[in-house]
């Protein structure tokens, strides 16, 4: 099978191609930085994972276990037959991810994680969160470093995007917190990708 393009080579292609154009067309503007390539390439991983998970909260398990009443999703959905919850579908398909890709992550945090795994882990994280909190339709960017490998990281918020989002948080036994509401914050999407 091909292997992929590693996403440091990928990000480096385009940004050779991007300060060739520039140059070619004669402008004054300042050539791309390094990160700018970077901040591309999450946002554009970004924007296909959170419309994937607003699709499946929406058409998926809110009309199936909310409206219809058919299916529920639940954290045992394998033994129990039932829908995977939203947060382990992102969790599938970043394994899947990871194994076919040059070095891309993501996963899911909060400040009040249901799954106390979900807590921020590195100081970037927890800043991030913070920031989010006060601001968040800005996304954090910054570099890091964790065993010994370069990141870009890029967090974004998650919203409650739906009303099963809400619901669900809410009325769970785990959860530290019972009063989100519809479009708020209640987490955020960290993507991680390999800069070397
Ligand atoms: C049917 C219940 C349910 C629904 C619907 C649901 N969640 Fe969750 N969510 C959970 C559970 C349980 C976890 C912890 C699961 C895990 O880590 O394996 C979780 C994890 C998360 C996390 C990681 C932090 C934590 O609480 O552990 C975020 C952020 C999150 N959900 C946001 C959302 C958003 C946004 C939506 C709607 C798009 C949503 N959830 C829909 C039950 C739900």
């Amino acid at each position: 099978m091909k292997r992929p393009l590693p996403f440091a080579a990928a990000v480096g292609l385009a940004l050779s191609i991007a300060a060739f154009a520039t140059v070619g067309a004669g402008c004054v503007r300042k050539a791309p930085q390094p990160t700018d390539a970077y901040k591309m390439a999450a946002d554009a991983v970004h924007v296909a994972l959170a419309a994937d998970r607003g699709v499946y909260a929406k058409m998926v398990v809110e009309r199936l276990m909310n409206e219809e009443k058919v299916i529920r999703a639940t954290e045992h959905w394998k033994d129990e037959h039932t829908l995977p919850l939203p947060a382990q579908m992102l969790r599938l398909s970043a394994e899947k991810a990871r194994q076919g890709s040059g070095g891309v992550w993501y996963g899911l945090i909060s400040t009040w994680p249901i799954n106390k795994q979900n807590g921020p882990k590195t100081p970037t994280e927890k800043v991030a969160l913070e920031a989010l909190q006060a601001k968040p339709d800005v996304p954090y960017y910054a570099e890091e470093t964790l065993r010994d490998h370069r990141y870009f990281t890029a967090v974004y918020s998650d919203p409650a995007v739906s009303k099963a989002c809400v619901s669900c948080h809410n009325q769970h036994a785990d959860s530290p917190r019972h009063d989100f509401k519809l479009n708020e914050t209640m987490g955020a999407l960290v993507i991680r990708l390999a800069m070397n």
